[in-house]
């Protein structure tokens, strides 16, 4: 459907290209996500899929044509065959959203009849069948958003490409714009969606192609919007007890050395940690009670430890 032949694309002589020996495909039906850092490159792979931008060296194939040898009076057909959604919806600010969605069509010459059917179904596809008459000044931003899809989608294009829709979307209006991007998808359009919404991107599971400086460095079936991390402190997966004890120092002297089992005469008297208790006052009771805690005997002894002294008993006799 789409396909990058070790395309570099250079905008200024002697800077670095903003897309680099990019090889990839995108197949018929796909949803693919685009991630990457800012100006690594994502915008530019998509102008370069509607032409509006020439790759310097290699070779952009949509629907099996070379675009190099397109010649420029069919351009518009190609771009008709792709749907664009943008950011900042670009919607024309003097027409309604009816209007918006019904000029589209227009341009490519459709008949008056196929319109008045076609855009009410648009606007009801997106929710906003009672707001057709507002101007995009009057609709909120995913709102506007639902418009400019319905205008990008009301020609039925195999390709949708998505410049970061939910860019300017609180989440939850974003999520809802992820929906009718995958209702749009599940129809048959194949979605190249460029973003930074980490949860869109988690939630889908989908296709996910990570460009870092211009190059491809994750191309992922079913991705997230990062690689998992490697086991880290964060994860709560400690490598080894020597990072634990680096993070607190003072364990050396406390809790550490208990572990070794050296009873520690200055460690206060809590509550909350048993082991601590039972350091401090190592009677029988306590005994039993740090017995349960590392199952180290079976629940019968430990029972009967504690029939001989319930715990509430036990915790007076250490406060005093
Ligand atoms: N028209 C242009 N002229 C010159 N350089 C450009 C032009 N458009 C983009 N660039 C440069 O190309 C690189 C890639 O830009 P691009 O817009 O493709 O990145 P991006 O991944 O879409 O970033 P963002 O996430 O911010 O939208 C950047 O270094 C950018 O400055
Ligand atoms: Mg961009």
């Amino acid at each position: 459907m789409i396909r990058f032949d070790d395309v570099t694309k250079t905008y200024m002589r002697g800077q670095h290209p903003a897309v680099e020996n990019l090889d990839i495909e995108f197949s018929r039906g796909e949803f693919v996500f685009l991630v990457g850092a800012s100006g690594s490159g994502k915008s530019t792979l998509m102008r370069m899929v509607l032409k509006e931008v020439a790759p310097t060296r290699g070779t952009v194939y949509v629907a099996g044509k070379d675009l190099s040898r397109l010649p420029s009076w069919k351009v518009p057909s190609l771009r008709r065959d792709i749907g664009m959604v943008f950011q900042d919806f670009r919607l024309l600010p003097s027409k309604t959203a009816y209007q918006n969605i019904e000029f589209a069509l227009a341009v490519i010459g459709t008949p008056r009849k196929v319109v008045r059917r076609l855009v009410p179904e648009m606007l009801e596809m997106v929710g906003l069948e009672d707001k057709g008459k507002r101007m995009p000044h009057e609709l909120s931003g995913g709102e506007q958003q639902r418009v400019a899809i319905a205008r990008a989608y009301v020609n039925r294009p195999s390709i949708l490409l998505a410049d970061e829709p939910t860019g300017n979307l609180d989440p939850s209006t974003a999520s809802g714009i992820l929906d009718l991007l995958a209702e749009i998808n599940e129809r048959g359009t194949t979605v190249v969606m460029a973003t930074h919404d980490r949860s869109a991107v988690d939630r889908m599971q989908r296709r996910v192609v990570e460009m870092v400086g211009g190059q491809v460095v994750r191309d992922e079936e079913r991705g997230s919007y990062e690689t998992p991390a490697p086991v880290s402190v964060i994860s709560g997966n400690l490598p080894d007890d020597s990072a634990h004890r680096e993070e607190h120092p003072l364990d050396e002297d406390g809790l550490v050395a208990d572990w070794d089992g050296a009873p520690d005469p200055e460690a206060p008297v809590s509550g909350a940690a048993s082991a601590e208790r039972l350091d401090d006052q190592p009677d029988e009771h306590a005994i039993a009670e740090d017995i349960l805690e590392e199952d180290l005997i079976d629940e019968r002894e430990a029972r009967r430890a504690r029939d001989e002294d319930p715990f509430a008993a036990d915790d007076e006799e250490n406060l005093r």
